[in-house]
């Protein structure tokens, strides 16, 4: 079996650090994103990794993620030239997948539960496509499946403006080389996108076996700035252990879980965990609290910050109000207005969000 994550796309929703960077790679509790996934994968058994790539930041995502060697597997990298959809990675990833069966995995997606659940009953049931489905809120913002009363998936709809039920698929599928023929035969969408649950209801129609599975536990798109900040406080609350490798001063005091990273300095601060702080940070007259992240070289001066996230070289300096529910970009720089400013200065990119409350 064979793995295809999905790490391309234009990432509209999280502008604007997809200006400058790969979604995928903004970091939870200072890993990028699309790392959970490669481990989630590696940890079902399936070493041999595509993934779809961009032209825009493909180049950032091979950096930064290798050969594979980290993870203990062989990543294969696939350049999708244009966002044509979903079913269009699949069908440019045809030569590394071949006819081998395979999970698709889309790069910003998280969740809770392992995989090996899922891929046994696949391979046992000899299925052609599994679908993972889960109830949300808003169905109409995801493709929607409807079943019938024993689980089988009759028809699959894509952003429905009348969701025919309240279950969204979740970014992971997986398919047999079946798959390929039904995405020969789709055209694109009314967005201009192939789109992967045309393919499947291709599957359905043409009565091959396709199954849904009701995800447990939580999941997480992370492609909007909310689900971003979700993402982290999940991770922080139950994967991150306590590992001090930075320098504290006596004036400070670390409370729960909390990582500090190589060559950071803390001093005269409170961290309240959980909180990831990344490598060589500089951390001055502080309060950070809990389900905060902050990356590698960002530096922090008389500020007072929880559940955020704080991007690699940001800085931040003598910020006298709280900054609750915030992601700051790769080397912003947000700095003090006198006690009672007379005017705010900015420079503000296309795009930011900024809330004085
Ligand atoms: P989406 O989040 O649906 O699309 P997007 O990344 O273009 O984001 P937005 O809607 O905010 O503009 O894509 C899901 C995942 O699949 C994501 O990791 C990007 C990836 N993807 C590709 O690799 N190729 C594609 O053609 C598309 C549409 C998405």
């Amino acid at each position: 079996m064979k793995a295809l994550i999905l790490s391309g796309g234009k990432g509209t929703r999280l502008r604007p650090l997809t200006y400058t960077g790969a979604k995928q790679l903004v970091p939870v509790a200072n890993k990028p994103i699309l790392w959970y996934g490669i481990e989630g994968i590696v940890a079902a058994g399936i070493t041999d990794i595509g993934i779809i790539i961009s032209p825009e930041t493909g180049e950032e995502v091979q950096a930064k993620t290798g050969n594979g060697d980290r993870f203990g597997a062989n990543i294969t990298y696939i350049l999708q030239e244009q966002p044509a959809g979903l079913a269009h990675a699949v069908k440019i990833a045809q030569p590394f997948l071949g006819d081998s069966p395979f999970i698709m995995y889309l790069g910003d997606n998280l969740i809770q539960s392992d995989l090996n659940l899922f891929c046994d009953k696949f391979k046992t049931e000899l299925l052609d496509a599994l679908i993972l489905l889960r109830p949300v809120s808003n169905p109409s913002a995801f493709g929607v499946a409807t079943v019938d009363s024993k689980g089988k998936v009759l028809q699959l709809v894509e952003k429905p403006q009348n969701p025919p039920s309240n279950l969204a698929l979740v970014g992971i599928y997986f398919f047999s080389s079946k798959i390929h023929e039904a995405i020969a035969s789709i055209q694109p969408s009314a967005r201009g996108e192939l789109e992967i649950t045309d393919a499947i209801q291709q599957l359905i129609n043409g009565k091959t076996h396709v199954e849904a599975c009701q995800l447990e536990g939580w999941w997480l798109d992370t492609g909007k700035k909310d689900d971003l900040l979700e993402a982290n406080r999940i991770i922080l609350d139950t994967r991150v252990t306590t590992a001090i490798y930075g320098e504290i001063d006596t004036g400070s005091q670390v409370i729960g879980r909390v990582q500090i990273g190589k060559g950071s300095k803390i001093i005269n601060s409170t961290i309240r965990g959980p909180v990831a702080i990344g490598d060589n940070c500089h951390i001055e007259n502080c309060f950070i609290g809990p389900y905060s992240s902050i990356a590698n070289q960002t530096m922090l001066i008389e500020a007072d910050l929880e559940h955020s996230v704080i991007l690699q070289g940001a800085k931040i300096d003598s910020i006298h109000q709280r900054i609750v529910d915030s992601v700051i970009g790769q080397r912003a720089h947000l700095t003090a207005a006198p006690r009672r400013p007379k005017a705010l200065r900015f420079m503000i990119g296309d795009d930011c969000q900024i809330e004085l409350a």
